[in-house]
């Protein structure tokens, strides 16, 4: 048996309520949400790609909100210059033939920063950005290095690198980040009414949280066992990706294992198991045109296989739902009899919490119909 470690509750409590608090807040945030969080638990870079209006800056602004400490944001263009990110270079400094900048209030500064249309960066500000991004050491002018405090870099973006001009200038930055995915608009005909009619859509968080306890969630995270069984289930992870053709980096695979115990510390647990390696959905591959459904239906496949399951039940539970017209009789019996045919199927997966969160949204809309066909009598 692997040794389990103790960790500080309340802490681990703080990231469970904000996690729900957000989650519920944003329409169909979920794993955007859990996405920011294990990066802020394992002190790595997310990146969230998705078209304008899908709830980025909302979740972001929110996040940095929960977050004690200096915040830094910016929103790049093809113009910011360094002293815009870096700080203004000092006069006294030149005066003593130095090049060094003023950094305070700039990212160098900051515990918490977010970088939006992160690739509008140019070829000025990228190589001291990456330094930062990966070994957190700010570079001054003058060569002398600085450990900079950030916990958590957010970067945003409407297009993949590699769909913009200079994506191979970019590949660099783009690699910095570990969790990165893209963000969708609101899928779900329930998930729309709720944006229509629950305007002003605002979050309300109960708590915040000071670096310091930042500081003990990525320390208690950091030493997280994994259980036998979750080690194999990883190896097998890497196994099936390469015969994919899918070769993550060295460095990713390293950090990846990281990230499994922070979303393993993010659930509330203190020891990784098998569903916990689902996170690698957003880090295990290289290039955004076809790997990532590659990869997540591998490690779906091991990690969670009655969660995948329920997911292709409830994208069946979706289309049922958007293609009847419930108006009609006939046609809402039809729907109303295959969701209970779903809901027989979700029972027989048991107890899993993805499958009882199911089968009561499943229930939900049978009476739903059931509602609607009375009302349209
Ligand atoms: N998933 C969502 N849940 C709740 N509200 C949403 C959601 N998506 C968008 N909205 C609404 O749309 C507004 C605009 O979203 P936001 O500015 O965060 O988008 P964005 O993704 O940052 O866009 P851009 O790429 O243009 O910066 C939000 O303030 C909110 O009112
Ligand atoms: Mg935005």
């Amino acid at each position: 048996m692997c040794q389990t470690v103790e960790l500080n509750q309340s802490v681990q409590q703080k990231f469970h309520r904000t996690r729900e608090e957000l989650s519920s807040a944003l329409v169909e945030r979920d794993q955007e949400v859990d996405l920011l969080l294990t990066s802020l638990i394992c002190r790595e870079n997310p990146l969230l790609i998705g078209p304008p209006g899908t709830g980025k800056s909302m979740l972001v602004d929110a996040l940095l909100s929960w977050m004690q400490g200096k915040k830094f944001s910016i929103l790049f263009s093809k113009f910011s210059m360094p002293e815009e990110i870096f700080g203004p270079v000092s006069l006294n400094g030149l005066k003593n033939d130095k090049f060094i900048r003023i950094i305070e209030g700039k990212l160098p500064c900051a515990d918490i920063a977010f970088g939006d249309e992160i690739f509008n960066a140019s070829s000025g500000i990228l190589n001291t950005l990456l330094k930062i991004l990966n070994e957190r050491v700010y570079e001054q002018g003058d060569s002398s290095k600085t450990k900079v405090p950030l916990k958590l870099f957010v970067g945003a973006a409407n297009q993949w690198p590699h769909e913009q001009e200079s994506g191979k200038e970019l590949s660099a930055l783009f690699d910095r980040f570990l969790m990165r995915k893209r963000v969708l608009p609101i899928v779900s005909k329930a998930g729309r009414e709720r944006l229509w009619w629950n305007q002003p859509c605002e979050v309300k968080l109960t708590s915040t949280i000071s670096p310091e306890e930042i500081d003990t969630a990525q320390s208690e995270s950091a030493a997280i066992t994994w259980t036998a069984e979750a080690k194999e289930a990883f190896q097998s992870i890497i196994t099936q990706l390469a015969k994919e053709g899918i070769f993550p980096g060295d460095r990713r695979q390293a950090k990846s294992v990281k990230a499994v115990q922070a979303y393993c510390y993010l659930e509330g647990k203190n020891q990784v198991e098998l569903e916990h390696l689902q996170v690698l959905t957003s880090i295990l591959w290289e290039d955004p045109s076809e790997q990532p459904e590659k990869v997540l239906q591998i490690v779906l496949k091991i990690a969670n296989p009655t969660g995948m399951k329920v997911n292709s039940l409830l994208i069946e539970v979706e289309q049922i739902c958007e293609n009847a017209d419930l108006k009609q009789l006939a046609q809402a019996a039809v729907a109303a009899s295959k969701l209970s045919e779903i809901e027989k199927q979700l029972h027989v997966l048991g107890n899993h919490p993805k499958a009882a969160i199911a089968r009561k949204h499943v229930r939900e809309q049978i009476k739903k119909i059931k509602l609607d066909s009375i009302e349209a009598l």
